[in-house]
């Protein structure tokens, strides 16, 4: 069986972008990137199928293709789609030029990040198995099988309880399996739908890193102005970013960077404009923060910048402005509750002996040593542009052995997501987390409950699953006062046991689930969250951005070769407000990874392109931190209580990434005395800004 399908034959819409209609599942008459996909070769074989693509000949028509910012931004004549912008956000607060007038110090800076490639172990892959009655199941590596199940409904013009689609285990994603499965998903169910066969979908690396969505890179201006004292009085900020060929994520990108503009301070008057504009590049995406790494690199390096303006410390002007509560954010948002930035900043400061080694500044004839620190916020969960997305379910099965089957809408992906739900259901029904098990997410067992990102998975499903145990427990209470023929009120189940506090008699848990059975109780329950209402503005980019905020400091201590121009981490101190540890080790290891992540951004990884192809599309050029890179990493907790969490918890999956490459660019400044304002910080432009200075 040999077989190329092309656009014409989708029976459905031709159509997969993830909130924009503007990524064709199969390009019709135009191709906008290298990785742009116009027919499907379908083979007994992988080896076939190559051949048969290979076989495919396609005439282009060719235009001047628009690669930068700035070539996107100025274009006239044939243009990308409808337009060359993607999206845009702003927030307007108060009278930002009146701010200026007022400041004693007005400091200005422009800050350039790069891309950054997902480089997930596993490559994107999927199977689509056609059943009967029209109906298709797909089992694939993703973050978001209600994305997926959306989009192959959507291509192949069937209802939603027609696609089955499963999580199979997930090796790493990091954002790059947000809406990329989609596309995948879509093919290989098209495929599947027309041979009427299973049909299985892998991307070889090369090809994964060319088809694929990355980090956005971002070009930023900072103008902030402050009074004598370090007081933050004015701020008026600009970030474009290039969005590649579709806009995917980038509205997710675009605001949340928007919103989180200036970090953790207070600034009484702002304004921050923000635009993605499409370019002939692979599509940027989400990835790990959405954008949040990039922007917290433009207000760390204008922090440390100002500091250096006033001849203050840092960390000091940090705290003078650090939001607290009873304080607005930039959007005018009032907090009030679970603000531990502060916090982070002094615990990760003390940690670190901040002041003595800023002082000590060791400079031997070859090495250079520096430190630096970083803050950040993060919003959690969707917020107020993806809010009607935001809710999450967890269905809790009570088998009659005592055994407990979870189920719930989001998604393990590395992070560590099995075992806090595992855990957060035992504590909700006071059992051992033995009795549990978490299965495979799948569409056919809980309802849509939004895309796995933006860390909303524990707050998300330790709520969902409070609303089960709340909904099940009167239930089990009943069950356990006829077994132990006493009244409900009297009833405890706790450490895997039934109490009675009156009497003192006890039973098993495994006992109360065969008495649950056999009085015909419900045996199983959907628990469900969604986050309140926000009251916001998109106009003008005010109100309640997010429910809540996660916060973060870290502190990096670099070393710098002058000879060679090599950065090495030394160590990074990194304290997290995380408002509850739900699990100690799992926190070190978000922690641990998001550093590592992003040192590799910062000092290692570069991407290169040429004439729009990516020419690093393996691990060999692609250089991403080993074992022999990674920093001693010193996780400091910091639990400032979200009353909205469960146990008072907020994400940490993203916040883990966000401030450590500012931190490093920040201590590799303080390290050579000369301001890095742009990533990747390679050997080659050390060596360039060392040639700007004296050393001694
Ligand atoms: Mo992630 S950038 O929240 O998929």
């Amino acid at each position: 069986t040999l077989l190329a399908i092309f656009a014409k034959d989708i029976p459905g819409t031709n159509q997969v972008g993830v909130f924009l209609d503007d990524q064709p599942l199969l390009a019709e008459d135009t191709v906008r990137f290298v990785g742009d996909v116009i027919g499907i070769a379908v083979a007994e074989t992988a080896e076939a199928a190559i051949r048969i693509a290979s076989l495919v000949e396609i005439e282009y028509d060719e235009y001047r293709p628009h690669l930068t910012i700035q070539d996107s931004a100025s274009a006239t004549g044939r243009l990308i789609h409808s337009s060359n912008i993607a999206c845009s956000h702003q927030v307007l607060k108060g009278d930002w030029e009146a701010g200026f007038k007022q400041a004693d110090e007005i400091i200005e800076g422009d800050f350039s990040t790069h891309h950054q490639e997902h480089f997930y172990l596993e490559t994107q892959g999927c199977i689509a198995i056609p059943e009967a009655d029209g109906h298709v199941t797909v089992t694939g590596s993703l973050q978001c099988p209600f994305y997926v199940q959306k989009a192959v409904a959507r291509v192949l013009d069937i209802s939603l309880n027609k696609v089955r689609v499963i999580q199979a285990p997930t090796g790493g994603a990091f954002g790059g399996k947000e809406d990329v499965p989609s596309e995948l998903s879509a093919r290989a169910a098209l495929a599947a739908r027309i041979i009427n066969r299973p049909v299985k979908m892998v991307y070889q690396r090369k090809d994964d890193v060319q088809l694929t969505s990355k980090r956005h890179p971002f070009e930023m201006h900072y103008k902030i102005g402050v009074s004598q004292t370090g007081k933050l009085l004015a701020a008026d900020i600009t970030l474009q970013s290039n969005s590649g060929a579709y806009a995917t994520l980038s509205s997710v990108v675009s605001y949340r960077s928007t919103m989180q503009a200036m970090g953790p301070y207070v600034v009484p008057d702002i304004r921050v404009r923000s635009t993605a504009y499409y370019t002939n590049l692979p599509p940027t995406g989400a990835f790990r923060g959405f954008g949040s790494p990039q922007a917290a690199f433009g207000h760390e390096r204008i922090m440390d910048l100002a500091a250096e303006r006033l001849g203050m410390d840092p960390i000091e002007l940090r705290l003078k402005n650090v939001l607290h509560p009873g304080d607005l954010t930039i959007t005018g948002q009032k907090l009030n509750v679970s603000v531990g930035t502060e916090e982070t900043l002094i615990k990760a400061r003390e940690a670190s002996k901040w002041v003595k080694a800023r002082k000590s500044h060791n400079k031997s004839p070859r090495y250079l040593s520096g430190i630096g620190a970083a803050s950040c916020i993060y919003g959690n969960c969707l917020g107020a542009a993806g809010w009607s997305l935001d809710g999450s379910a967890a269905r809790v099965q009570i088998h009659r052995d005592g055994s407990i089957s979870v189920a719930y809408g989001l998604t393990e992906m590395g992070q560590g997501a099995l075992t806090v739900v595992a855990q957060m259901a035992a504590e909700v029904f006071g059992v051992d987390p033995g009795r549990i098990t978490v299965v495979a997410t799948d569409t056919a067992n809980v309802p849509d409950s939004g895309p796995s990102v933006a860390s909303r998975n524990v707050v998300m499903s330790g709520n969902a699953l409070r609303d089960a145990a709340e909904k099940l427990m009167p239930h089990l209470k009943a069950a356990a006062a006829e077994l132990l023929e006493c009244n409900e009120g009297d009833i405890s189940i706790q450490d895997d046991s039934v109490t009675n506090t009156a009497g003192g008699e006890q039973a098993g848990f495994t006992e109360l689930a065969e008495q649950l059975f056999l009085t015909n109780r419900p045996m199983d329950v959907m628990g469900w969250w969604h986050v309140p209402p926000l009251d916001y503005d998109s106009q003008k980019g005010l109100g309640e951005a997010y429910f809540t905020y996660s916060y973060a400091t870290h502190i990096a201590q670099v070393s710098v070769d002058r000879l060679t121009g090599r950065i090495k981490v030394e160590k990074v101190w990194a304290a997290h407000d995380v408002g509850k540890v739900i699990n100690p080790a799992g926190l070190e290891g978000q922690v641990e990874g998001g550093v590592v992540q992003s040192a590799g951004w910062a000092l290692t990884e570069q991407l290169q392109l040429e004439g729009g192809r990516v020419i690093t599309d393996n691990f060999s050029t692609y250089l991403m931190p080993t074992i022999r890179d990674v920093p001693e990493v010193v996780t400091i907790p910091v639990e400032a209580q979200e009353p909205l969490g469960p146990w008072g918890a907020k994400g940490v999956g993203e916040p883990a990434t966000i401030p450590t490459a500012a931190a490093i660019a920040n201590a590799v400044s303080n390290a050579i005395g000369v301001p890095v304002n742009e990533l990747p910080i390679t050997p080659e432009k050390v060596l360039d800004l060392l040639s700007t200075v004296e050393v001694p």
